[in-house]
């Protein structure tokens, strides 16, 4: 497809030093610091945390907190996720990854979501209290501001406390959002008459305060994390899982931590690609279909021929994750095998060697419910340091269950599980025994933020319609060599969005606009369909992938990623809210 551009220039930086999205094609351009968010609220209070000498790790924490007051859809202190810092120290720099994924509480067994027939109990895993994992986001936000944050977590906590306190003109998409939750939020006491205002729903521009989320978030930024994991906010937790019978104790907040982790490390076409390892299943995946996909040519951007080699690289990572991975601090987990370059070879002789398989029939569509539940933000400070964070809620709402006077809702994680081996869950991805449930024992997870690294200006970095030139280029500052930063919700397309950003700016050399913004499709193994999405592709492409024997099926949106992307040269910074969404990029 063609992609149309206006032939304006960019939106850079204006008297005031501020950038904000473009309400054209191109990606917002800033010299010194950048946040994309989901929820353009959550990115200002990146880009005031910035702005008031924060680096990126403060900025990225506010974000993630005012996200858990802004936007309760998905962002969270009830829930869990990954967070990929890369610190410019030194010439090397330093790159971590923060595990705050959630836990199953200790009494959780491989069987607690069956019936007497051994048959998934409907919504058991999914809706109420026993569905949460032990949540994850305020020991990992906690961990990664103390490690290296440099304004302290109170401070990162301000925006968000002032948001909940002070309240916020609630947005069209939060009142569409909400009114779209009110089956599952007018289930639970708290949820009704928090989010719901028990039936009288927020009309767009009405002021929404947190007085109770509030309160949680003070108590957090004067107690750290213990008021969360042992004080009166775990208290709160253990009192609402005993009303609503869920599994959770004052025992499993009180040894939640959350796990640094190295990152895992990836080669593409001269790049490096640094991403996640377990429990996240997807950095496994994308360094898997990176090292498959490097030396093919890919042809034109969602031509047949891209389509079709990335559909079977994606059908063939997706089975080895359903047969592979789960936490690797429980299972062996075969990372060096599935990434290794031999390993891709011998998939890409198997590719490249077979007609497009006709489609297994897996039983008729797919439960893709799913939406964008998930959220994640990039951030880029004037060092150059980097955050990519994803994390999550799991559903929409998550479980729907509200901590009872404490203001925040908790996740559906366990739902992440292989519930039955076997068994398709809310994604439609089947997982086997290596996900199967144990107690402390974190879900597969498909979250892949992304940084990737490298001096190779060949790539599409800079505006397009400039030549890719970024204005007023600087002399390099030391630590070169961020790339691109990125990451997306979607829950199993996940993977697949950031895999295919990634190759648009990479490969089919986009700006990052144009590559967050291009058509996506999705292959996940089972069930045997090619998901598209349905404004994006040509009538001829589509009919000629179903004479080869896909099944193809069109969806609405795939993913919601939010990129930024660094000019080798100037250092200049471009940032991309995806359009499928409400988010923002906004810099200085
Ligand atoms: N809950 C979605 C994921 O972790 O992939």
């Amino acid at each position: 497809m063609t992609l149309k551009r206006r032939n304006s220039l960019p939106v850079l930086c204006c008297a005031l030093g501020l950038a904000v999205q473009a309400p054209g094609f191109e990606p917002v351009a800033a010299k010194h610091g950048i946040v994309v968010s989901a929820e353009p609220q959550a990115s200002d209070v990146g880009l005031e945390i910035l702005e008031a000498g924060g680096n990126a790790v403060d900025a990225a924490v506010a974000v993630g907190f005012a996200l858990a007051v802004t936007h309760p859809y998905a962002g969270n202190i009830g829930g869990g996720g990954f967070m990929l810092v890369r610190m410019a120290t030194g010439e090397a720099g330093e790159a971590i990854v923060v595990d705050y994924r959630e836990e199953a509480p200790a009494a959780a067994s491989r069987i607690m979501y069956l019936d007497a027939k051994g048959d998934l109990a409907p919504e058991a895993s999914v809706v109420g209290a026993r569905a949460v994992g032990v949540p994850g986001t305020v020991a990992g936000l906690a961990l990664v501001e103390e490690k290296y944050g440099k304004l302290g977590l109170a401070r990162a906590l301000a925006p968000a406390i002032r948001l909940a306190e002070q309240g916020f003109p609630v947005s069209y998409a939060l009142s569409q959002s909400l009114q779209g939750g009110q089956a599952l939020l007018s289930r639970f006491d708290g949820s009704r008459r928090i989010f719901l205002r028990n039936g009288k729903l927020y009309e767009p521009g009405e002021i929404f305060k947190q007085p109770e989320l509030a309160h949680t978030l003070r108590l957090i930024a004067q107690g750290g994390p213990d008021a969360f994991y042992r004080g009166a906010v775990a208290k709160a937790i253990a009192a609402t899982m005993e009303k609503y019978g869920g599994l959770i104790t004052l025992g499993d907040l009180e040894q939640y931590q959350a796990k640094v982790r190295a990152p895992l490390e990836g080669r593409f076409r001269g790049f490096t690609v640094l991403t996640v390892p377990p429990p996240s299943s997807g950095g496994v995946a994308l360094i898997e279909m990176l090292n498959v996909l490097e030396p093919l040519d890919l042809g034109s951007p969602n031509s047949y021929q891209s389509i079709h080699v990335m559909a079977e690289t994606m059908r063939r990572a997706y089975a080895d994750r359903a047969a592979y991975l789960g936490d690797a601090d429980f299972v062996s987990v075969p990372v060096a095998g599935l990434t290794s370059p031999k390993y891709a070879a011998k998939l890409r002789e198997e590719i490249l060697n077979s007609k497009p398989e006709a489609p297994v029939v897996a039983g008729g569509p797919a439960a893709w419910s799913e939406g964008a539940q998930t959220t994640h933000f990039s951030v880029v400070d004037a060092d150059g340091n980097a955050v990519a964070n994803t994390y999550t809620l799991n559903g929409a709402y998550g479980s729907g269950v509200t901590v009872e006077g404490a203001g925040f809702l908790l996740n559906d994680e366990m739902d992440d599980f292989a519930s039955k081996p076997g068994a398709p869950n809310m994604f439609g991805l089947v997982q086997g025994e290596a996900n199967a449930i144990q107690p402390r024992k974190r879900p597969l997870s498909s979250m892949t933020p992304t940084i990737v690294l490298g001096n190779n200006r060949d790539s599409g970095f800079g505006i397009r319609d400039s030549g890719n030139q970024s204005p007023n280029p600087e002399p390099r500052i030391p630590n070169p060599g961020l790339r691109l930063v990125l990451g997306s919700p979607g829950g199993g397309t996940i993977i697949n969005t950031v895999l295919q950003v990634v190759l648009n700016v990479l490969v089919f050399k986009m700006d990052v606009r144009e590559a967050v913004t291009a058509p996506r499709f999705h292959h996940q193994w089972m069930p045997d369909e090619l998901l598209v999405e349905d404004w994006g592709f040509s009538a001829d492409t589509l009919e000629r992938l179903k004479e080869a024997g896909y099944k193809v099926n069109a969806r609405g949106g795939i993913g919601e990623c939010q990129a930024i992307a660094i000019d080798p040269e100037t250092r200049w910074r471009f940032g991309a809210a995806d359009p499928r969404g409400d988010g923002k990029a906004v810099g200085y």
